[in-house]
């Protein structure tokens, strides 16, 4: 045993060597922080892929593995009580503030990132950005751990997600923990910045329920699965902590069992032919800005190669950017971050522009030294500033507009 724990340490150090050579571009702070970061997540990356071709055990399972080893206890402190619970069978981490308070508090739902396949709150950055909110604002803090791919494929993430939403939105409960029914947020990062979107969207719509969402928080949010093309996927195809061939394969695990779904995607060619109409939805040559789409050339999606009927493929809860300009007027206040090295940032982008031309009201910010997950490595060992950075925009945003 003690000689396998060797073998795998040196191989891990052998990877490390030869994956710390990736440029890392020159305006990210803390470059040898970033570079160390980034070859650890290569090469983790890396074994997983190893091991899945040897047969050891399943990339997801590997990195899950990993994952893991960052769990917190809900613990409290002198401002903040935490406990592990369930909401409509779905389990939460509930971040309650201590002081008595006159009026009704303020309340935060917040749904992770990871992939769909990866992720809890209970990791140190996602525990530490809660509890931070919560004392910051002196808000009820509620986040979410929705089922994962591959287990549990799309929608059980989304479903779980407004699950907790429409629970936490009863009278009963919202008295329960004290919250203003007309002071609630949703948020995400990632791919929970996605199921934050969709949630959002889907509540606002809904005549049934009565109380509505305030803001929504989407940070770096994936938006759209529709084409796998996007000038930043391009950029950042070799991108820092996620790269666009992860990413699909990721996509892949959480769409569907088939793997020519993730060939189709790799190949931009996934789309069935019946989807032409949903592209005006995605069309960056006239959703970005100039700055980002100047040197990149267009191509129509090419429909119909693979005849792969999947209605995930052309659903408006996992592409919320597929919503009808009618919807999106719906929509409450909207805080959108995006970072300058990722490959989610035109959905960001592309998200502001919906909502600016229909009039709905957005908040963008952009990063322009920042790069995707960086939430995830604000705490301990990385103390990343970056995440940071982010966490306090998020929170400070929060705090003036909830
Ligand atoms: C995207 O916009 C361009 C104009 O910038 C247009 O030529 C093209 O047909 C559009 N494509 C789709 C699928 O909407
Ligand atoms: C997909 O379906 C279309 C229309 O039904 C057909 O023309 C095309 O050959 C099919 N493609 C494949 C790869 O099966
Ligand atoms: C995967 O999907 C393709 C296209 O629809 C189909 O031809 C193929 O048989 C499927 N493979 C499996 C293993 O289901």
């Amino acid at each position: 045993m003690t000689g396998f724990k060797a073998l795998c340490l040196g191989l891990f150090c052998v990877l490390f060597a030869i994956h710390i050579h990736m440029p890392i571009p020159s305006n990210i702070e803390e470059r040898w922080k970033v570079t160390a970061l980034d070859a650890i997540t290569r090469t983790c990356s890396f074994m997983g892929i190893c091991f899945e071709h040897i047969g050891i055990m399943k990339y997801e399972e590997f990195i899950s593995m990993i994952f893991r080893l960052d769990h917190t206890q809900p613990l409290s402190d002198e401002h903040i009580t935490v406990t592990d619970t369930a909401f409509a069978d779905v389990p939460v981490r509930l971040y309650l503030p201590k002081r008595k308070s006159e009026t009704p508090r303020r309340a935060v739902i917040y749904l992770h990132g990871g992939a769909y396949c990866f992720g809890s709150f209970k990791h140190t950055g996602f525990d530490f950005l809660n509890r931070e909110t919560a004392k910051k604002l002196d808000a009820v803090v509620v986040a979410a751990d929705y089922r994962l791919a591959p287990q549990h494929r799309s929608p059980a993430q989304f479903e779980d997600s407004i699950a907790v939403v429409k629970f936490f939105l009863q009278d009963k409960i919202l008295m329960k923990y004290g919250v203003d029914p007309t002071r609630i947020c949703v948020s995400g990062d990632s791919a929970g910045g996605r199921l934050a979107a969709a949630v959002t969207q889907q509540v606002q719509n809904d005549l049934e329920i009565k109380h509505k969402i305030k803001v929504q928080a989407l940070l770096y949010p994936s938006l759209q699965i529709i084409d796998s093309y996007l000038p930043s996927l391009r950029e950042n195809e070799n991108g820092i902590i996620i790269t666009r061939e992860i990413a699909i394969k990721l996509l892949g695990l959480y769409l569907s069992e088939n793997k020519t779904l993730t060939e189709a995607m790799r190949r931009n060619q996934h789309m069935p032919l019946e989807s032409r109409h949903l592209f005006k939805f995605v069309n960056w040559t006239i959703l970005l800005p100039k700055k980002y789409r100047k040197d990149h050339v267009y191509y129509e999606p090419i429909l119909g190669r693979t005849n792969f009927s999947l209605p995930a493929l052309m659903d408006v809860r996992e592409s919320p950017l597929l919503a009808s300009d009618s919807q999106l007027q719906n929509l409450p206040l909207t805080y959108i971050l995006t970072c300058q090295y990722d490959i989610l940032r035109d959905d960001g982008f592309m998200y502001v522009s919906r909502l600016q031309n229909v009039g709905a009201q957005v908040v963008h910010e952009h990063i322009e030294d920042g790069f995707h997950g960086a939430l995830s490595y604000m705490t301990p060992p990385f103390y990343l500033q970056l995440g940071l950075r982010i966490k306090d925009k998020y929170i400070s945003w929060l705090n003036n507009n909830l």
